[in-house]
Formats: structure tokens, C-alpha cells, sequence
């Protein structure tokens, strides 16, 4: 973290009337959900503008949310680097609560303006991803900025939890087939009427009804998207999740307890209200290049964001509506449930795998049904261990992009396999993963 107080003092330096970018990480995703005490990603850079007299306080508004600040350029270095930074910055102001005019204001009037995927990049700290220079790793791989989205808007924040949006519940159906564990929902909520956007791996927030134990009311959950932009219908009328209920012993009294928003969102009757927020979250984008190729790994209802991705990928419905994006790559899921019939959405899963040999990959990881080479249950990184060497040459390639949505137990042993098959090349996969991380190809989402 950068010294605090080294911008304290008098604003009247020839720095007086300069005006700054913070690079930062590890933002929650905004104030509003900081408050709900959820874990939310950590990862990813935004670019904040910051005038000279401000800069203390947005340094302390930054170390409040969890972020880090890693580099902090003035504006006139970046138009030497970018003549354009300087208006596509403002753009960017107006983006979401990351900003300190927005975070002021995060009570707001309910309304975001929609902001250019590639603004990150292309109007901030770098130049853009054409003119950056290609890294190479020790080993010669180039490590290059994945291309920005082009023309695609990704819309944030349209609706706040000062000014939801009421959706109806269109279907309320069961994932989980008959014998297997817990209760999963695949919810279908009606748009019409609304202004809400949003695209593939973003997530929307749900305000269940009632009041806390604080008897303040409830706030907002984070669910991710698991339809595309054009929802199940591919009329642009929808949105849909992936929804777990909640379960568990309280630890002290052995009650079985139950969890808030996730039981009201499962046992939602076709025909209710639901306050919808958002949409939120840049972490999980798919890329635009056609031909990328997408390693996706899932634990339970991490599946959602990897459903919406199939659905653009391979349904026919979906490609005949996007003309500019039909898929040619390769993809792999590995994906990580307790028993066969928590299979989420399986039939889908391999349909696609049987149209689409070449192009979908498919591997289960059935924790309590198979083992182990140490003999415990299987999970996710025990795949990732098996396949380290395949998953790391596809990894080097420069247009592969990997996702990781779920439980975030996950995380340390998909890193410990990984390190392994890099290392057999003298790659250190730490170093290697921030590299992939900058340059957007490495995107995860646990919670
Ligand atoms: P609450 O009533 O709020 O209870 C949660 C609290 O219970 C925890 O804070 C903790 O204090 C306690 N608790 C939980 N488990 C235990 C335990 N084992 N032992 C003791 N105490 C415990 N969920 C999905 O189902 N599908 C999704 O697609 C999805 N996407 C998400 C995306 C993001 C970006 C994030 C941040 C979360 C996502 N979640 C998703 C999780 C979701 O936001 C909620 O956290 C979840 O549904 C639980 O909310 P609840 O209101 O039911 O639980
Ligand atoms: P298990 O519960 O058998 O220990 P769901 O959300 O439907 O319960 O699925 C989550 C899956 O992730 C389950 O198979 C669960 O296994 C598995 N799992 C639990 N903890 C971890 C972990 N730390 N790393 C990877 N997978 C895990």
C-alpha cells in the first residue's frame, strides 16, 4: 500500500491542480454490498480518477473497501501515453460506486450509465491492448493484454437497492434430481418493462423481503447470471439463476439453520414480485474473439456463469442471434458436485458435449461417488491435478481465457496442480498467474 500520508499538505504545488488515476485491486465490488459482510471477488484492476486535493481521502475510502493501490500515474502522463484518456476517464466517472463522486452518492437516483468493456484499459493506466507491448515469462511464452471487448457495453448499477427493480418469478424449476443433496433452483424472472441489462458472467443482487436480526431491512444478496444477455427465451425478457438453498448445523446449538434470501428466492411461486438489483461485476467476461478457447471450472451453482457461457457458445437460438460471435474454440469444463443428480443442468451439459465433440470438453468431479488417488472424495482440483499437463499447455496458449466460479476451498488446490505441471518447465506458476491475471485472462469468482 502506498504511504497515506505522502499527499497530505497545501494544494498549492505545481501537483495543485493535477488530476491522478489509482490503479487499484481487491475493490469489493461496492459499498452497498460491503455492507451486506459477504465475501465478494477481490480480483481485477480499476482505474479511479482522483484530483490532487483528494487523493488522502480516496486513499483511506480505498483501504475501507478492501482494495490496494498498485501504481498511480497523472492524467498527462497517461494522454502522452493516450490522448483519448482523458474524456473516456470521465466516462468512466460516472461508471459505479467504485468512484469517489459515485460512492458520495451511492444513495443515488437508482440509474448507472452503461460503460465500454475495454474502458479499464483503453481510457486509464495503459494503453491499449493492440499497443501494449507482448510480455514473455522465463520460459518465452508471450503473455499478451487479452483483446478489449469492441463496441460491447457492459451495463452496471442500472437498478440500486434505493430503486429496484420489481421483477415477477416467470418458473421456479428443481435441478436436483431425485436422491441428491440439498435443494438447487433454476429461477426465471421476468425484465419486461424494465431497463435492466446485462451480459454473460455479470450478477444481479436480490433484496429478500423483511427485516434483519438488527430489525433494519434485508440487504441485497449477489446471484450470478446463469442465462445469456438474451435470457432463456432469447427474447431479452429474462434473466436466470442458479440458486442453492442455504443449509446448515448452527454450530453452537446443532439447529438446523436456513438461509435468508436463498431460501425465499427457492420457494418463490411463479406470478411473485422480486426486488432485482444491479447488474454488477466485470471479473467474468467472456472474451469476443470467437476463437478463444474457455477452461471453466465449477463447484455446485459456480456452474451458473459457465451455463450462460455455453448457452452463447454452442444453442442454436443463441447464434442465430449473434451473427458476430459463433463459436470456434475450444472449451473445457470441469465441474465439481456431491453426487450424479446434482448434476446441474446435465442434459444440457451433454447435449452440447455430444453435438459438440470437438469444441466441449466435459469433466465431472462427483465427490461423493468417486475417489481420489489418495482414496478421499473427488473434487475439482483432483481433475485439475490429473489433466495439470494438458490444462497447463492450453493455459500457455495466448488465447485461452480460464473461469473459476464457486466455493472458494477450491482456489489453493487448482494452484497447487498447476504449480506442479509449471514447474516441470522451470515456470513459476504464482509469477505466471499474475501475469495471466493482468492481462485478463484469468478470472475467478468464489464466494
Ligand atoms: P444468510 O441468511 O445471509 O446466511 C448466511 C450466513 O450464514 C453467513 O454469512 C454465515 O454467517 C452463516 N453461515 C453460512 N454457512 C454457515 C456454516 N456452514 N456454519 C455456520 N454459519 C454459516 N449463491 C447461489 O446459490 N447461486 C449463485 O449463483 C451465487 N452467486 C454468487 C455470486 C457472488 C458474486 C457472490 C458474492 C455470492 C453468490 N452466491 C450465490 C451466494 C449468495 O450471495 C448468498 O450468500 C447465499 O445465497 C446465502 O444467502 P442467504 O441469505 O440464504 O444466507
Ligand atoms: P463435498 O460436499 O462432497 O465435500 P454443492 O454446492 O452442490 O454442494 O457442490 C459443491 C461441490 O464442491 C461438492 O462436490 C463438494 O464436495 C465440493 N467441495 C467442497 N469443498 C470443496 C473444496 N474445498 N474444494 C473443492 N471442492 C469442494
Amino acid at each position: 500500500m502506498y504511504n497515506q500520508g505522502a499527499f497530505g499538505g497545501a494544494a498549492n504545488t505545481e501537483f495543485g491542480s493535477r488530476v491522478f488515476v489509482y490503479e487499484v485491486v481487491g475493490l469489493r465490488q461496492n459499498e452497498e454490498t460491503d455492507q451486506t459482510n459477504y465475501p465478494i471477488r477481490k480480483s481485477g484492476s480499476v482505474f479511479i480518477r482522483v484530483p490532487y486535493n483528494r487523493m488522502n481521502q480516496e486513499m483511506r475510502r480505498i483501504t475501507r473497501l478492501g482494495g490496494k493501490i498498485v501504481s498511480i500515474q497523472s492524467v498527462s502522463t497517461l494522454e502522452q501515453i493516450n490522448p483519448t484518456a482523458s474524456h473516456e476517464s470521465a466516462d468512466n466517472n460516472k461508471e459505479s460506486s467504485v468512484t469517489p463522486e459515485t460512492a458520495a452518492n451511492s444513495e443515488g437516483n437508482g440509474k448507472a450509465t452503461p460503460v465500454s468493456a475495454n474502458s479499464e484499459v483503453k481510457g486509464f493506466a495503459k494503453p491499449p491492448a493492440e499497443e501494449q507491448p507482448k510480455k514473455k515469462d522465463k520460459k518465452g511464452n508471450t503473455m499478451t493484454q487479452a483483446k478489449a471487448k469492441k463496441g460491447a457495453d457492459v451495463p452496471v448499477n442500472i437498478y440500486r437497492p434505493n430503486a429496484p427493480f420489481i421483477g415477477k418469478c416467470i418458473s421456479n424449476d428443481a435441478l436436483v434430481d431425485q436422491d441428491g443433496i440439498g435443494i438447487v433452483q433454476h429461477i426465471k424472472f421476468d425484465l419486461s418493462g424494465s431497463e435492466l441489462k446485462y451480459i454473460e458472467g455479470q450478477s444481479i443482487g436480490i433484496i429478500p423481503p423483511g427485516l434483519d436480526k438488527n430489525g433494519k431491512p434485508e440487504k441485497l444478496r449477489l446471484y450470478s447470471i446463469a442465462s445469456t444477455r438474451h435470457g432463456d427465451d432469447v427474447d431479452d425478457q429474462t434473466i436466470s439463476l442458479c440458486v442453492r438453498q442455504l443449509e446448515y448445523k448452527h454450530p453452537e446449538t446443532g439447529e438446523t439453520v436456513y438461509g435468508v434470501c436463498s431460501t425465499y428466492l427457492t420457494q418463490l411461486e411463479p406470478g411473485a414480485d422480486v426486488k432485482i438489483t444491479g447488474p454488477v461485476g466485470k471479473e467474468m467476461l467472456l472474451p469476443e474473439d470467437p476463437e478463444a478457447n474457455i477452461i471453466m471450472m465449477a463447484t455446485g451453482t459456480g456452474i451458473a456463469p459457465m451455463r450462460a457461457y455455453l448457452w452463447r457458445m454452442f444453442k442454436d437460438s443463441e447464434k442465430a442471434v449473434n451473427p458476430d460471435y459463433q463459436f470456434k474454440g475450444f472449451s473445457w469444463l470441469i465441474f465439481g458436485v456431491p453426487t450424479t443428480p446434482n448434476i446441474l443442468y446435465k442434459e444440457e451439459l451433454e447435449e452440447i458435449q455430444q453435438k459438440y465433440p470437438d469444441n466441449f470438453r466435459l469433466t465431472y468431479a462427483i465427490s461423493r461417488e468417486q475417489k481420489n488417488p489418495q482414496g478421499g472424495r473427488m473434487y475439482i482440483q483432483d481433475r485439475v491435478a490429473e489433466h495439470a499437463d494438458e490444462l497447463w499447455r492450453l493455459i500457455k496458449e495466448e488465447k485461452t481465457h480460464t473461469y473459476i466460479c464457486g466455493l472458494r476451498g477450491m482456489e489453493g488446490g487448482i494452484d497447487e496442480a498447476l504449480t506442479a505441471a509449471a514447474a516441470k518447465e522451470g515456470v513459476v506458476w504464482s509469477d505466471y498467474q499474475k501475469e495471466l491475471k493482468k492481462a485478463h485472462r484469468w478470472h475467478v469468482e468464489t464466494y
